[in-house]
Protein backbone atom coordinates (compact mmCIF):
# COMPACT_ATOMS: atom_id res chain seq x y z
CA UNK A 1 0.00 0.00 0.00
CA UNK A 2 1.52 3.82 -1.14
CA UNK A 3 2.08 6.14 1.70
CA UNK A 4 -0.57 8.14 2.14
CA UNK A 5 1.31 10.82 4.37
CA UNK A 6 5.02 11.54 3.70
CA UNK A 7 7.29 9.87 6.16
CA UNK A 8 9.64 13.20 8.57
CA UNK A 9 12.76 10.60 7.89
CA UNK A 10 14.76 7.99 6.15
CA UNK A 11 13.90 4.45 7.48
CA UNK A 12 17.26 2.57 8.86
CA UNK A 13 16.77 -0.22 6.19
CA UNK A 14 17.05 3.10 3.71
CA UNK A 15 19.86 4.39 5.08
CA UNK A 16 21.56 1.28 5.28
CA UNK A 17 20.63 0.36 1.78
CA UNK A 18 22.12 4.00 0.78
CA UNK A 19 25.38 3.38 2.31
CA UNK A 20 25.46 -0.67 1.54
CA UNK A 21 24.99 0.85 -2.34
CA UNK A 22 28.07 3.43 -1.86
CA UNK A 23 30.66 1.12 -0.82
CA UNK A 24 29.63 -1.05 -3.53
CA UNK A 25 29.77 1.39 -6.23
CA UNK A 26 33.22 2.75 -4.40
CA UNK A 27 34.71 -1.28 -4.72
CA UNK A 28 33.70 -1.07 -8.38
CA UNK A 29 35.65 1.88 -9.52
CA UNK A 30 38.51 0.92 -7.05
CA UNK A 31 39.09 -2.60 -8.17
CA UNK A 32 38.12 -2.56 -11.85
CA UNK A 33 41.53 -3.12 -13.61
CA UNK A 34 40.94 -7.14 -13.21
CA UNK A 35 37.64 -6.93 -14.76
CA UNK A 36 38.74 -4.89 -17.54
CA UNK A 37 41.90 -7.06 -18.32
CA UNK A 38 39.32 -10.06 -17.86
CA UNK A 39 37.51 -8.66 -20.56
CA UNK A 40 40.58 -8.17 -22.71
CA UNK A 41 41.31 -11.56 -22.60
CA UNK A 42 37.78 -12.67 -23.61
CA UNK A 43 37.52 -10.40 -26.32
CA UNK A 44 41.12 -11.77 -27.00
CA UNK A 45 39.81 -15.20 -27.71
CA UNK A 46 41.42 -16.48 -24.19
CA UNK A 47 40.11 -18.02 -21.16
CA UNK A 48 39.08 -15.12 -18.78
CA UNK A 49 40.10 -17.75 -16.13
CA UNK A 50 39.36 -17.46 -12.05
CA UNK A 51 39.89 -14.39 -10.62
CA UNK A 52 38.10 -13.55 -7.23
CA UNK A 53 38.06 -9.35 -8.23
CA UNK A 54 35.89 -10.75 -11.33
CA UNK A 55 33.66 -12.07 -9.08
CA UNK A 56 33.46 -9.61 -6.70
CA UNK A 57 32.71 -6.97 -9.90
CA UNK A 58 29.84 -9.32 -11.24
CA UNK A 59 27.76 -10.10 -7.95
CA UNK A 60 28.81 -6.51 -6.16
CA UNK A 61 27.04 -5.26 -9.63
CA UNK A 62 24.06 -7.67 -9.03
CA UNK A 63 24.04 -6.47 -5.26
CA UNK A 64 23.57 -2.93 -6.47
CA UNK A 65 20.79 -3.87 -9.06
CA UNK A 66 18.83 -5.85 -6.25
CA UNK A 67 18.96 -3.24 -3.79
CA UNK A 68 18.40 -0.40 -5.75
CA UNK A 69 15.07 -1.89 -7.22
CA UNK A 70 14.60 -2.91 -3.06
CA UNK A 71 15.18 1.25 -2.68
CA UNK A 72 12.53 2.24 -5.56
CA UNK A 73 10.15 -0.21 -3.58
CA UNK A 74 10.63 1.13 -0.41
CA UNK A 75 10.03 4.62 -1.96
CA UNK A 76 6.75 3.80 -3.59
CA UNK A 77 5.29 1.64 -0.32
CA UNK A 78 6.71 3.47 2.69
CA UNK A 79 7.53 7.09 1.17
CA UNK A 80 11.09 9.30 1.58
CA UNK A 81 10.89 12.87 3.40
CA UNK A 82 9.99 15.71 1.34
CA UNK A 83 12.86 17.88 -0.32
CA UNK A 84 14.70 20.50 1.91
CA UNK A 85 14.72 22.88 -0.89
CA UNK A 86 16.96 26.09 -1.04
CA UNK A 87 14.72 27.66 -4.06
CA UNK A 88 12.77 25.59 -7.36
CA UNK A 89 15.72 25.13 -9.53
CA UNK A 90 17.73 23.88 -6.80
CA UNK A 91 15.43 21.24 -6.28
CA UNK A 92 14.66 20.02 -9.62
CA UNK A 93 18.46 19.66 -9.80
CA UNK A 94 18.35 17.63 -7.04
CA UNK A 95 15.38 15.39 -8.31
CA UNK A 96 17.37 15.02 -11.91
CA UNK A 97 20.01 13.86 -9.96
CA UNK A 98 18.62 11.39 -7.77
CA UNK A 99 16.53 10.05 -10.68
CA UNK A 100 19.57 9.50 -12.78
CA UNK A 101 21.66 7.78 -10.30
CA UNK A 102 18.42 5.77 -9.43
CA UNK A 103 18.41 4.67 -13.34
CA UNK A 104 22.91 3.81 -13.91
CA UNK A 105 22.32 1.75 -10.77
CA UNK A 106 19.96 -0.17 -13.05
CA UNK A 107 21.46 0.21 -16.47
CA UNK A 108 25.48 -0.17 -15.43
CA UNK A 109 24.68 -3.73 -14.47
CA UNK A 110 22.58 -4.52 -16.79
CA UNK A 111 24.95 -3.29 -19.42
CA UNK A 112 27.84 -5.15 -17.63
CA UNK A 113 26.15 -8.32 -17.82
CA UNK A 114 25.30 -8.30 -21.04
CA UNK A 115 28.75 -7.70 -22.43
CA UNK A 116 30.25 -10.65 -19.67
CA UNK A 117 27.27 -13.13 -19.83
CA UNK A 118 26.30 -12.35 -23.76
CA UNK A 119 29.81 -11.79 -25.17
CA UNK A 120 28.26 -8.29 -26.37
CA UNK A 121 31.28 -5.16 -27.61
CA UNK A 122 28.96 -3.30 -27.75
CA UNK A 123 27.03 -3.18 -24.53
CA UNK A 124 31.04 -3.16 -22.92
CA UNK A 125 31.26 0.23 -24.99
CA UNK A 126 27.56 1.46 -23.30
CA UNK A 127 29.12 0.52 -19.86
CA UNK A 128 32.27 2.55 -20.53
CA UNK A 129 30.56 5.64 -20.90
CA UNK A 130 27.97 5.15 -18.47
CA UNK A 131 30.55 4.52 -15.85
CA UNK A 132 31.62 8.01 -16.49
CA UNK A 133 27.89 9.43 -16.31
CA UNK A 134 27.69 7.61 -13.33
CA UNK A 135 30.73 9.05 -11.05
CA UNK A 136 29.86 12.93 -12.57
CA UNK A 137 26.23 12.61 -10.84
CA UNK A 138 27.89 11.24 -7.75
CA UNK A 139 30.39 13.81 -7.61
CA UNK A 140 27.03 16.60 -8.21
CA UNK A 141 25.30 14.61 -5.79
CA UNK A 142 28.11 14.74 -3.18
CA UNK A 143 28.72 18.51 -3.61
CA UNK A 144 24.94 18.83 -3.23
CA UNK A 145 25.31 16.97 0.02
CA UNK A 146 28.11 19.20 1.67
CA UNK A 147 26.84 22.17 -0.07
CA UNK A 148 23.46 21.32 1.94
CA UNK A 149 25.91 20.85 5.03
CA UNK A 150 28.19 23.37 4.77
CA UNK A 151 26.03 26.83 3.62
CA UNK A 152 22.71 26.07 3.82
CA UNK A 153 23.19 23.98 6.93
CA UNK A 154 19.62 22.74 6.87
CA UNK A 155 20.23 18.91 8.26
CA UNK A 156 19.85 17.39 4.66
CA UNK A 157 23.64 15.16 5.84
CA UNK A 158 21.98 14.27 9.10
CA UNK A 159 18.64 12.34 7.38
CA UNK A 160 20.96 10.20 5.74
CA UNK A 161 22.64 9.32 9.35
CA UNK A 162 19.79 9.58 11.86
CA UNK A 163 16.71 6.97 10.93
CA UNK A 164 12.97 8.31 11.48
CA UNK A 165 11.92 4.32 12.81
C1 LIG B 1 26.79 -0.61 -10.47
C2 LIG B 1 27.40 -1.62 -11.05
C3 LIG B 1 28.68 -1.54 -11.82
C4 LIG B 1 29.62 -0.53 -11.87
C5 LIG B 1 29.62 0.81 -11.13
C6 LIG B 1 30.66 -0.97 -12.78
C7 LIG B 1 31.79 -0.23 -13.09
C8 LIG B 1 32.77 -0.63 -13.97
C9 LIG B 1 33.98 0.10 -14.25
C10 LIG B 1 34.39 1.41 -13.58
C11 LIG B 1 34.68 -0.60 -15.20
C12 LIG B 1 36.06 -0.26 -15.74
C13 LIG B 1 36.05 0.22 -17.15
C14 LIG B 1 37.46 0.68 -17.50
O1 LIG B 1 37.77 1.84 -17.20
O2 LIG B 1 38.24 -0.11 -17.99
C15 LIG B 1 33.90 -1.76 -15.54
C16 LIG B 1 34.24 -2.69 -16.49
C17 LIG B 1 33.50 -3.80 -16.79
N1 LIG B 1 32.38 -4.25 -16.12
FE1 LIG B 1 31.36 -3.25 -14.70
N2 LIG B 1 30.33 -2.21 -13.27
C18 LIG B 1 29.15 -2.61 -12.69
C19 LIG B 1 28.50 -3.82 -12.87
C20 LIG B 1 28.91 -4.81 -13.71
C21 LIG B 1 28.30 -6.12 -13.85
C22 LIG B 1 27.12 -6.64 -13.02
C23 LIG B 1 28.99 -6.80 -14.81
C24 LIG B 1 28.84 -8.19 -15.34
C25 LIG B 1 28.02 -9.11 -14.91
C26 LIG B 1 30.03 -5.91 -15.30
C27 LIG B 1 30.90 -6.20 -16.33
C28 LIG B 1 31.94 -5.40 -16.73
C29 LIG B 1 32.81 -5.72 -17.86
C30 LIG B 1 32.70 -6.91 -18.80
C31 LIG B 1 33.78 -4.70 -17.89
C32 LIG B 1 34.95 -4.56 -18.89
C33 LIG B 1 34.54 -3.56 -19.95
C34 LIG B 1 35.72 -3.03 -20.72
O3 LIG B 1 36.84 -3.00 -20.18
O4 LIG B 1 35.51 -2.59 -21.86
N3 LIG B 1 29.97 -4.72 -14.60
N4 LIG B 1 32.75 -1.76 -14.77
C1 LIG C 1 27.50 5.76 -4.92
C2 LIG C 1 27.22 6.88 -4.38
C3 LIG C 1 25.83 7.37 -4.05
C4 LIG C 1 24.63 7.09 -4.65
C5 LIG C 1 24.36 6.20 -5.86
C6 LIG C 1 23.60 7.84 -3.93
C7 LIG C 1 22.25 7.83 -4.24
C8 LIG C 1 21.27 8.53 -3.56
C9 LIG C 1 19.87 8.56 -3.91
C10 LIG C 1 19.25 7.83 -5.10
C11 LIG C 1 19.24 9.34 -2.99
C12 LIG C 1 17.74 9.70 -2.97
C13 LIG C 1 17.05 9.14 -1.77
C14 LIG C 1 16.82 7.66 -1.82
O1 LIG C 1 16.07 7.18 -2.66
O2 LIG C 1 17.42 6.92 -1.00
C15 LIG C 1 20.23 9.80 -2.05
C16 LIG C 1 20.01 10.62 -0.98
C17 LIG C 1 20.99 11.20 -0.20
N1 LIG C 1 22.35 10.99 -0.30
FE1 LIG C 1 23.26 9.76 -1.59
N2 LIG C 1 24.21 8.53 -2.90
C18 LIG C 1 25.57 8.29 -2.96
C19 LIG C 1 26.54 8.79 -2.11
C20 LIG C 1 26.33 9.74 -1.16
C21 LIG C 1 27.36 10.38 -0.38
C22 LIG C 1 28.87 10.08 -0.48
C23 LIG C 1 26.74 11.28 0.45
C24 LIG C 1 27.34 12.23 1.47
C25 LIG C 1 28.36 13.00 1.24
C26 LIG C 1 25.31 11.18 0.20
C27 LIG C 1 24.34 11.88 0.85
C28 LIG C 1 22.98 11.78 0.63
C29 LIG C 1 21.98 12.51 1.40
C30 LIG C 1 22.25 13.48 2.54
C31 LIG C 1 20.74 12.14 0.88
C32 LIG C 1 19.36 12.65 1.34
C33 LIG C 1 18.89 13.77 0.47
C34 LIG C 1 17.54 14.28 0.89
O3 LIG C 1 17.02 13.88 1.91
O4 LIG C 1 16.98 15.11 0.14
N3 LIG C 1 25.10 10.24 -0.79
N4 LIG C 1 21.47 9.31 -2.43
Amino acid sequence: MPATTAPTGYSRLQIALHWLVFALIAQQYLFKDAMSAAWDRVTDGLEAGFDPLVLAHVAGGALVLIFALWRLTLRAQRGVPPAIEANKLQGILAKLTHVGLYALMILMPLSGSVAWFGGVETAAQGHNVLKIALLALIALHVVGALYHQFVLRDGTLARMRRAQC
